[in-house]
This record gives structure tokens, C-alpha cells and sequence, in this order.
């Protein structure tokens, strides 16, 4: 079998030991050929691509980044205003490929399933530090992004407690706040501000001036896709070629200028940004990202293509890709970590908005 690995989008955490794993388990158990194809679909619009052996993907487990390097902005149906679709099906026929293992998020598993039209086959495997991939309960990257804006929250807050300050915090995390959510959890903001639930600024605060009464300093989390109940996203720029072209950042920022109108309280407020997909990947991303690239493999040894690996109740799977095409999943109602959040008195920025422990039943919520 001759097999190309891709990785495409925006990188994260994990992506070098899932080529790893999916690559090495080729290799071992059915002593397939590989060929690692250069940023994305580019290299498969460029006819990028180099042979990989074993060597090549060693040592790669802890590496942040990806070694095949990545693009999210070159979509092979407008690239550079032109659909060349036609050329990357000519190029992976030129490269006699049975397969390619295309490693991304949403954008990349939708280019995926369009290209699949014309008889191409790929292997899909869900990264994301959003952690928004529809038909999956977990991405790796996540879990590391998750801890980077715990470390500083962690930071921010003993600064913001020796100046008395409201610190708010950016995460990324584009249309879904999976981020935010968890790693406010787990970094005890005050207020979490996610896309699902548009937020009051009224609220926002009216919840500062009660923490206020004993505390004069609070944390909040705030993902690049929240929005006021009466407000827009905030767009930080738009970025041709991509499979969303929009780039969301700054909503930080404008809660930042009407807050300073309302509080007598200084406010600072810190983007995030990149950091959250660099560096050195979790221990649970290292194992997990191996683990769905050998599961990746092995829906190649069956050779049923056009399918994601997906993670399902604690369960290895597959789905087709034009289920996940297209698609966004964000924080569900039954999220538990959203419920615990709110039974602790975590503002969401949404007044009256409960979600109360006693109406719970076995098995009913999820850990997203
Ligand atoms: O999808 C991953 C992600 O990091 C999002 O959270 C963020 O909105 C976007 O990519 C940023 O993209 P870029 O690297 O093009 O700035």
C-alpha cells in the first residue's frame, strides 16, 4: 500500500506524534510506503510531497508544530480565486497513492469529503485545539491548549489580586467555547463568556460589583466567538483561500472598553492567541493522538475509506466524512462542566440562567 499523510489547518498539539502513530503502525504491520505531503492541500495543489521512513518519524511523540508543516489558507476549490481541484486529483494519481491520511479539523474533513467526489480516497483524523469537530466527543490539542490558558490564568490571577483588577482573558476556539469553558473551570474564573450563550454586559456587571462586596479582583474567561445578546463577532480579519475565511479575536478588547465605563475597577485584558496551540504536547494528547493514528491504520488494513476516526462514549469509531462536513459542534446544554459551572456560581454572563443539579438524571449529562 502506498499511503500519504497530510496535516491541514491551523496546527496544535499532537499532530507529530498522530503522523507517528499512524505512519509507524503502517509500517510495521502492513509494510506500507509513505509519503508525507507538504502544508496541507498546497502540496497536493504543488505536487509537494517526500517519501518518509522510519527514521523520519521518530523522535516526534513530545515535538509541538507538525514536521509536514501545515496551510489553512489554500483551498484546492479556490485557490487563488481558481478551483484546481482537477490537479490535485492529476497529483494523486501522479503519486499513486491508495490513500491519503488527511489529519485536521473541520475545514480540512470538509475539503476531504469534496475531493472524495472525484474518486480520491482519504483517512480522516480530528485535531483541533477547538475541539468543535461535529460527531466526535474529543480533539487532540485540546487538552493541551486547555492547559496552556490554565497556566495563565493562574498567572493572571495573583497579579490581578495584588492590583485589584479585572483581568479578562481571550481564548481562541473559533464558533464553539469548549476553551473557555473547561479551562475557566479549571482555572476558577468568575465569569465565563462563551459563543452559546450570548452575554448581557448589564449581567457581566452586575456580577463584578457583587464580587465586589469581599473581592476586588475577578477573572474572566472570554472565547474569540463570544458576542453580547445585541452585538456582532468580533472579526479580526478575513484571510482568502481558507475554508473559513473568517479570523475571529478582540471581543476582549470592546467588553474591556464597557466595562471601564461602568466599574470603577481597573481592567486589563490579555490575548492569548497562538500560544495555545504551540509547544510541548500533554501526556493525554501524546496517547491519544497515537492512539487514533493507529486506529487509522487500521481502518486502512480494512481499507474503508472516506471515513473519520471518531471518539464516541469512551469508544474508538468511524464515521462518514460527509457527516462531518461542514458541520460545528458546540457546548451542549447537558455538558456537565457547563453545569458545574453554573452550580457554583459561575456567571455565564446570562441572568437567570440555571441548570439546576436536582433535575439531573444517571447518564444524562455528557463530559464534552
Ligand atoms: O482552529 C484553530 C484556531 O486556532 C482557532 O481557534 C482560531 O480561531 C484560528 O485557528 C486562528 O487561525 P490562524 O492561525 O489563521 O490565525
Amino acid at each position: 500500500m502506498k499511503v500519504g499523510i497530510l496535516t491541514g489547518g491551523g496546527d496544535c498539539s499532537g499532530l507529530n506524534a498522530a503522523i507517528r502513530g499512524v505512519a509507524k503502525s503502517l509500517m510495521h504491520e502492513l509494510n506500507a510506503e509513505i509519503i508525507g505531503i507538504e502544508q496541507g492541500f498546497l502540496g497536493l495543489i504543488e505536487n509537494n510531497a517526500r517519501a518518509l521512513d522510519f527514521q523520519d518519524v521518530s523522535g516526534l511523540i513530545n515535538k509541538g508544530g507538525t514536521i509536514l508543516h501545515t496551510c489553512n489558507n489554500a483551498s484546492p476549490f479556490n485557490y487563488q480565486g481558481q478551483d484546481v481541484s482537477g490537479k490535485v486529483l492529476e497529483n494523486y494519481r501522479a503519486l499513486n497513492l491508495d490513500v491519503i491520511v488527511a489529519i485536521g479539523g473541520d475545514g480540512t474533513m470538509s475539503l476531504c469529503y469534496e475531493l472524495s467526489k472525484s474518486g480520491m480516497n482519504f483517512i480522516g483524523i480530528p485535531k483541533t485545539i477547538d475541539n468543535d469537530l461535529a460527531h466526535t466527543d474529543r480533539t487532540f490539542g485540546f487538552e493541551t491548549a486547555v492547559d496552556v490558558v490554565v497556566d495563565a490564568i493562574d498567572r493572571l490571577k495573583t497579579t490581578s489580586e495584588s492590583h485589584n483588577r479585572v483581568m479578562i482573558v481571550e481564548t481562541m476556539g473559533r464558533y464553539a467555547g469548549w476553551i473557555a469553558l473547561h479551562a475557566g473551570l479549571a482555572g476558577a474564573a468568575d465569569i465565563i463568556l462563551i459563543p452559546e450563550f450570548p452575554f448581557d454586559v448589564k449581567e457581566v456587571i452586575a456580577q463584578i460589583n457583587k464580587r465586589a462586596e469581599y473581592c476586588s479582583s475577578s477573572i474572566i474567561v472570554i472565547a474569540e466567538g463570544a458576542k453580547a445578546v445585541d452585538g456582532d463577532l468580533t472579526v479580526n480579519k478575513t484571510v482568502q483561500g481558507s475554508p473559513d475565511a473568517i479570523r475571529l479575536g478582540g471581543v476582549g478588547y470592546s467588553l474591556q472598553q464597557q466595562l471601564e465605563q461602568h466599574i470603577p475597577l481597573e481592567v486589563r485584558t490579555t490575548v492569548l492567541g497562538h500560544i495555545q496551540r504551540g509547544g510541548c504536547t500533554s501526556a493525554f494528547d501524546r496517547i491519544f493522538a497515537t492512539n487514533v493514528g493507529c486506529y487509522a491504520s487500521a481502518l486502512i488494513a480494512q481499507k474503508r475509506f472516506g471515513r473519520m476516526v471518531t471518539v464516541h462514549n469512551n469508544h474508538l469509531s468511524s464515521i462518514a466524512l460527509k457527516e462531518v462536513a461542514h458541520k460545528v459542534r458546540q457546548v451542549p446544554n447537558d455538558d456537565m462542566t457547563l453545569i458545574s459551572a453554573l452550580a457554583m456560581g459561575i456567571s455565564l454572563g446570562v441572568q437567570n440562567l440555571k441548570i439546576p443539579l436536582a433535575s439531573l438524571q444517571d447518564d444524562q449529562v455528557i463530559i464534552g
